[in-house]
This record gives structure tokens, C-alpha cells and sequence, in this order.
């Protein structure tokens, strides 16, 4: 994995073969698109996938960032949230793609945050049995992790991310300027995701993020621009190392089973927004991992001392309306993909930046855990 930086931004090559690809990291890269995309079209056109918040702050831009490199464009604008990551618009898109005959060859662009990512680059693993596509994420939680990697689904009754693939993007284009136009929510949710590689992997990265988090939550592009690169390094090593999640890459769950029955247990619903989800399961699981011993109490304390200066959600007490027992949430714990013959997968920590994956980790401990974090509600 190489790092380079020119004036115009960071690109990060991620080495996956005949997979590889490079994710740039910028300020005015959707006004380069063109330009940037160019290089990967065998004809001038590409379709472009977005959802109606991200259409109206970014969709002509982006158009006119194409055809300023003379590439013709058209656009799908799907309804924004986390429902459409749904059968119904996966069929909407792939059937709407079929009818605007884009080939094997062609590149469809996903313009959107995380559900607009996994969901158009579903479509494109199933469309004519694969077509490329370029992920350009418009928001800190899609520039840090989803956008980067290949994970590409959409929900079912059943559960989130249950049906999809690993196809790898061609392109990522990581526009910092479009953080400007995120709501500060969602911001600071995507921020949960950033925290998360501090954690589990980088305490100097950690160590930073406590002194520049705030900045960073302000609005500043240098700062910003440092944290999503860092984030992105570390994805691309992990995904590199274990691209279909064998071993690795289940370091980057840290937070996400407690951070899963939580959003089932809130509906998926406006209650708590996933990056909300990680933040607090990242605080849950070094809380886990303080009582069994393996790291210091200290280091909870300190997880949750920063994602508190940052205005963040941090603990069960922070989710509005009422929570299922705790018998309920591990419950609904059991339902994550990341069970391994009925056995609950946690990423556990010796200290900051020292996350481990754990399969044996006893329920009972856990119950209490999610008892007394209820209980303090
Ligand atoms: N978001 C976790 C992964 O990409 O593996």
C-alpha cells in the first residue's frame, strides 16, 4: 500500500491485483471528476447513482465536472436513508441501468454516503455479472470505511447487510469539501468510524484525534483531510491482508455487535445513526474488555472522556426511547453475521490501538455488562 501527495490531494493505492485501485483524498475532487474518472472509460458516459439530499448539494456539480472532460452523464436519484438499501431499489437501480444500456465495459458512479455506496455497488456486482464502478462518498462515515473495501449490500427483514458482495471499486474519490454541506449529526456519526481505527489499531492516531477531533468537528479542511487519510490507510492494510474477512479485517466490527443490536433494537431508525451505534459499541467493548482483565479501566474512561468532549453519544443512556432487557439485546446480538456456530464474535482490546478478535467470550459477561449499562439509564 503507497501513499503519495501532490498539490491537488493524497491518493492512496490500495494493492489487490487485478482488484487495485486508488482512493484520492481532496478538496474539489467532484469539480475534477471528469478528469479524474476519465482514464477508466472505454466510451464518454457514465450513469450516475445518487440519492435526493446528496442530488441537490452535489449531482450538477459533479455533472459539470464530467462534462468539462467531454464525459456525458445520466442520473438516478434515489429516495435518501437507510431504507433504501432495500430489494425494491436495488431492482429500480439495476433495471434503470439495464435501460440506460450501460455495458460490461462502462463504469457506473455511486455519489452518495453509505447507503448509496453499498447499494449501486451491489448493483454493479450483479449487473451483466459484474460491471466497474467508482465510489465518490459524500459523507465522513462513507470516506473513512464503506466506500473502501468492496463490502457492497442492501437490508433485509432479516437483518442489515445480509444479502450483497465483495466488489472492489475502481476509483474512490474522497472529496473533503463535501463534508461542508453534512449536517453536523451525521458528521460526528461518521466520526464514530474515524475513532474506531485509533482504537483499534493506532494510539497515536488516538492520541491525535484527542487533540484535533474538536478542530476537525469545526470544519477544518487540513484536519479533516489528515484523519480521513490516516483512516483510509488503515482500512486498505487490513482489507489488503484479509480482503473477504477470514481473520483481519474483523477487527474493523469493533463496536459493531453491540453497535448492530442496537440499530435493530432502535428500527434502523433516526434514533441512533450507525456511526452513534459504533461510537457507543466501542465504549461498550472496551468497558467488556476492561472487566475480563485485558486492559486497563482506565482506558474505557478515556474512549468515553473524548467521545463526550466531541458531543457524542457514548453509552446506552444517550439513545432516546425505550431499549429491549438485556436478555432482548443479546438476543438480537445473535442474529449478526459475525455469529460462528452460534458463538458471539466480539473485537476485544489489550489498550488502545491493541484490538483482538475474541470468540469465546461468555454471554453471561456480556448480559451484565448491557444490565448495568441499562440500568443506569
Ligand atoms: N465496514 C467494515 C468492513 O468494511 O469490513
Amino acid at each position: 500500500m503507497t501513499t503519495t501527495t501532490a498539490p491537488e490531494g493524497t491518493t492512496i493505492h490500495v494493492p489487490l491485483g487485478d482488484r487495485a485501485y486508488d482512493v484520492r483524498i481532496g478538496a474539489g475532487l467532484i469539480a475534477r471528476a471528469g478528469a479524474e474518472i476519465g482514464p477508466l472509460l472505454r466510451r464518454p458516459r457514465v450513469a450516475v447513482v445518487t440519492d435526493a439530499n446528496v442530488a441537490e448539494a452535489h449531482l450538477a456539480g459533479l455533472e459539470r465536472g464530467l462534462a468539462d472532460a467531454g464525459i456525458a452523464s445520466s442520473a438516478l436519484v434515489l429516495p435518501a436513508g437507510e431504507a433504501t438499501k432495500c430489494w425494491a431499489e436495488l431492482a429500480r437501480c439495476v433495471e434503470w441501468l439495464l435501460a440506460a444500456q450501460i455495458e460490461r465495459r462502462d463504469v457506473v458512479v455511486a455519489l452518495g454516503g453509505g447507503v448509496i455506496g453499498d447499494l449501486v455497488g451491489f448493483a454493479a456486482a450483479i449487473l451483466r455479472r459484474g460491471v466497474r464502478f467508482v465510489q465518490v462518498p459524500t459523507s465522513l462515515l462513507a470516506q473513512v470505511d464503506s466506500s473502501v473495501g468492496g463490502k457492497t449490500g442492501i437490508n433485509t427483514a432479516q437483518g442489515k447487510n445480509l444479502v450483497g458482495a465483495f466488489h472492489q471499486p475502481s476509483l474512490v474519490l474522497a472529496d473533503i469539501g463535501a463534508l461542508d454541506t453534512l449536517p453536523g449529526r451525521d458528521l460526528l456519526a461518521g466520526y464514530g468510524e474515524v475513532v474506531k481505527y485509533g482504537l483499534l489499531g493506532d494510539v497515536a492516531f488516538f492520541d491525535w484525534l484527542e487533540v484535533n477531533g474538536p478542530a476537525l468537528a469545526a470544519g477544518d479542511a487540513e484536519a479533516r483531510a489528515q484523519a480521513v487519510t490516516r483512516s483510509v490507510q488503515m482500512k486498505a492494510e487490513i482489507v489488503v491482508r484479509d480482503e473477504t474477512e477470514q481473520g483481519d479485517r474483523a477487527l474493523l466490527n469493533l463496536g459493531h455487535t453491540f453497535c448492530h443490536a442496537l440499530e435493530a433494537a432502535t428500527g434502523y431508525s433516526g434514533r441512533l445513526l450507525h456511526g452513534e451505534g459504533v461510537a457507543i459499541g466501542c465504549a461498550l467493548a472496551f468497558e467488556l474488555s476492561a472487566r475480563m482483565g485485558l486492559c486497563s479501566q482506565e482506558d474505557p474512561s478515556r474512549v468515553r472522556a473524548h467521545l463526550r468532549a466531541m458531543g457524542m453519544k457514548t453509552d446506552l443512556a444517550d439513545i432516546p426511547g425505550d431499549l429491549p432487557d438485556a436478555d432482548g439485546l443479546l438476543a438480537l446480538m445473535a442474529q449478526d453475521k459475525k455469529v460462528i456456530d452460534g458463538r458471539l464474535r466480539f473485537i476485544l482490546a489489550r489498550g488502545i490501538g491493541r484490538a483482538f478478535v475474541a470468540d469465546d467470550v461468555d454471554p453471561a459477561l456480556v448480559r451484565t455488562l448491557l444490565a448495568d449499562r441499562l440500568a443506569a439509564r
